[in-house]
């Protein structure tokens, strides 16, 4: 039962539309109108600029943390943080106050990280700019991202980790079949701030 309840608590977390909330109650705007139609942090950057951008990534981000802390807060034992985490990743994605068309579950996988292992969350941010400043392409940078992080929780022989973040950077890297095709006609637009 306490799966069954902090699993819908998650997805409802994770369905809150920062992207869209941020965009239309301060700019008038629907991001998913604008740049590439995603409902996330990087396109609000590209749509509205550093300052949404950055309140929309830490609202994804934060809604993860907060979905991987559930058991914690409710003092709920043997439920393990990162199922949990996983419902808030698919309310991202399919949230249920933005008709289900949600984002590419970059931010919000990377906050149940945050929620479970800090340290593991530092190594995360430290790969993506480091592809970033290589690439210049965030989709590249968050899919190899999330390969890295599956790779460290191999080397740190944690099983469930391993598991957890297999499955998400699957569903990272699913997300991200447009970009994937972009990247491969060089339409995919790159960073130039760096
Ligand atoms: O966080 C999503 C990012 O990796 C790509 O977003 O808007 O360039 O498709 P976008």
């Amino acid at each position: 039962m306490a799966y069954f309840l902090l699993s819908i608590l998650a997805y409802v977390i994770g369905s809150i539309p920062f992207g869209l909330i941020v965009g239309k109650l301060g700019y008038k705007i629907d991001i998913r109108e604008h740049g590439s139609g995603n409902l996330g942090g990087t396109n609000t950057f590209r749509v509205l600029g550093i300052k949404a951008g950055i309140i929309v990534t830490a609202g994804d981000i934060l809604k993860g943390t907060l979905a991987a802390s559930l058991p914690f807060l409710f003092q709920v034992d043997n439920v393990y943080p990162l199922i949990i985490g996983i419902f808030a990743v698919i309310g991202h994605m399919y949230p249920l106050f933005a008709k289900f068309k949600g984002g590419k579950a970059v931010a919000t996988s990377g906050g149940v990280i945050l929620g479970v292992s800090p340290l593991i969350f530092i190594v995360m941010i430290i790969s993506f700019f480091i592809f970033l400043y290589i690439t210049k392409y965030v989709s590249l940078s968050s899919m190899l991202t999330g390969i890295i992080t599956v790779i460290v929780t191999i080397v740190l022989q944690n099983v469930g980790l391993a598991i957890v973040t297999s499955i998400l950077t699957l569903i990272v890297i699913y997300r991200h079949t447009a970009n994937i095709k972009r990247i491969m006609n060089k339409t995919e637009p790159k960073i130039t701030w760096m």
